[in-house]
């Protein structure tokens, strides 16, 4: 609280650690965060693509640190966590959980191996983020958590089993840590977007059939940019919101699933139909 009694925003003045700030939703998580006043902690599994992120956000005067991490590795997120504090000289304020890969393809398709890999990153990253960040965010009393799920944390879209099913686990553990941590005053928020342009397909495992389309609709019919869902979802954080859809369409979706999920899945079904 201020001396006005108005509660801080989260986003402002914010001493984050942002994951797979090393390209697309992440680094305009950075970006924003430094516009606003942060700083940043910017880690990625790829040093080379967080010092680029830092490289931009110093060129806005602003100051950030890369920061090379496997989120999939609990005690390499257990060492960033630990070391947080000391590289910014401030405890974390706001984490956000971001790094993931993009997985497609029939579910007889799917390895265990890329189960494991999906999985490993995609869902453990985000539980490894909270399991590491919790426990000083409680102990400051204040502070902020954004996971990113997707659309397809609700949306069970075929040909995604994997995918679907890492980001259902982000919305179920997102939602569980909303209630629980009110009392902290720690807020949660969990940013489920359709398509964005990033680099999610070329970086991720999508079949060779439908690789180029994929990469082509997320290029040229997204109809929003990194930088505009990260900065609602930061605004959405601030009024104390649990859910950021920011799509149109993940919208119409949401509430077709919500009010009838027995329709919506035969919805599925018969377009799935017609999928080449
Ligand atoms: N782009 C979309 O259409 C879209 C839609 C919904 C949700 N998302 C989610 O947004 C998040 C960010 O993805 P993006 O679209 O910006 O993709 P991206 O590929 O542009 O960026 C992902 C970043 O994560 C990093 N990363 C990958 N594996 C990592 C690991 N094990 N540890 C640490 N860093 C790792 C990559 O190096 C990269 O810098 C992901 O969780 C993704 O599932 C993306």
């Amino acid at each position: 609280m201020n001396l006005f009694g108005k509660k801080k925003k989260l986003s402002h003045h914010a001493y984050a650690v942002v994951t797979g700030a090393g390209s697309g939703i992440g680094r305009s998580f950075a970006l924003q965060l430094a516009k606003r006043g942060g700083t940043v902690i910017c880690a990625d599994i790829d040093l080379n693509a967080a010092n680029d992120t830092v490289q931009q956000i110093e060129s806005l005067g602003a100051t950030a640190y890369a920061y090379q991490c496997d989120v999939a590795q609990a005690d390499q997120v257990q060492a960033l966590a630990d070391q947080a504090e000391q590289i910014m000289g401030h405890p974390v304020t706001l984490v956000i959980n971001n790094a993931g890969v993009g997985l497609g393809g029939k579910f007889e398709e799917m390895r265990l191996e890329d189960w494991h890999w999906c999985l490993n990153i995609n869902l453990w990253g985000v539980i490894h983020g909270c399991h590491a960040f919790v426990p000083q965010l409680k102990k400051n009393g204040f502070g902020g958590i954004i996971n990113v799920g997707s659309a397809a944390s609700y949306t069970a879209a075929p040909e995604m089993s994997v995918y679907n099913v890492s980001k259902a686990g982000v919305m179920a553990l997102s939602e569980t840590l909303a209630a629980e941590l009110k009392k902290y005053q720690i807020q949660v928020n969990v940013l489920c977007p359709t398509l964005v342009p990033t680099n999610i397909i070329k970086n991720g495992r999508i079949p060779g059939r439908y690789s180029k389309l994929a990469d082509h609709a997320l290029m040229n019919y997204a109809f929003t940019t990194s930088d505009a869902v990260a900065k609602l979802t930061l605004d959405r954080l601030d009024k104390g919101e649990l859910y950021t859809i920011p799509q149109m369409d993940a919208k119409l979706f949401w509430s077709m699933k919500r009010t009838s999920p027995t329709f919506y899945n035969k919805f599925l079904g018969f377009s799935y139909q017609f999928f080449k």
